[in-house]
């Protein structure tokens, strides 16, 4: 299943400068627009998130609710980091997930950074090394993230 990477940084997206509801899917900006045909053309979405206090960055916030209808019934998965792992992040962007009818998928891995990374803030990270621990918890998220893309139920036996 292909995948691509949809980086915040690179989808500059002003904040809550629609003049509508989004749930009335009339918008007036070209990049709501864009944002909206990426969206809507998932079929499931990984988020990926640090947890920033205990909650997810304002930026994904925003990102999310630039748009409405084109959310509901997706299937999703959180990934959050951070120095703890992200649970609370996990949480809290869970509620909004399914508030919004997206289907996010049981399994939430939290990748643990360790502290000397975090402060060196190189943004250089060896992932095999450092999230080796969590390479259970990210399979088992990403099968069910396939199995409900493909209509099954997660946890069902599957081959992959
Ligand atoms: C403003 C801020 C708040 C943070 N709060 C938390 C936190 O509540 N829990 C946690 O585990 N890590 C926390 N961290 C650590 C970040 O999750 C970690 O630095 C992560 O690498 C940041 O990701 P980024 O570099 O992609 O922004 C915080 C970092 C920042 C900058």
């Amino acid at each position: 299943m292909p995948c691509e990477v949809v980086d915040l940084r690179k989808w500059r997206l002003p904040m809550d400068d629609e003049p509508g509801l989004p749930a009335a899917g009339h918008y007036v900006r070209g990049h709501t627009r864009a944002w909206s045909r990426k969206v809507a053309g998932a079929a499931g979405i990984v988020f990926v998130t640090p947890q920033y206090n205990w909650g997810y960055p304002a930026a994904l916030k925003n990102a999310i609710d630039h748009l409405y209808a084109e959310w509901r019934g997706k299937p999703a998965l959180i990934i959050t980091y951070g120095g703890h792992g992200g649970d609370k992040c996990a949480a809290q962007l869970r509620q909004v997930l399914d508030g919004l009818g997206m289907v996010p998928v049981p399994t939430m891995p939290g990748l643990v950074l360790p502290r000397p990374l975090i402060e060196a803030n190189t943004g250089k990270i060896d992932p095999a090394t450092e999230f080796a621990a969590h390479v259970p918890d990210l399979q088992q998220g990403f099968r069910d993230l396939r199995a409900l893309i493909r209509g099954q139920v997660p946890g069902a036996a599957s081959t992959c």
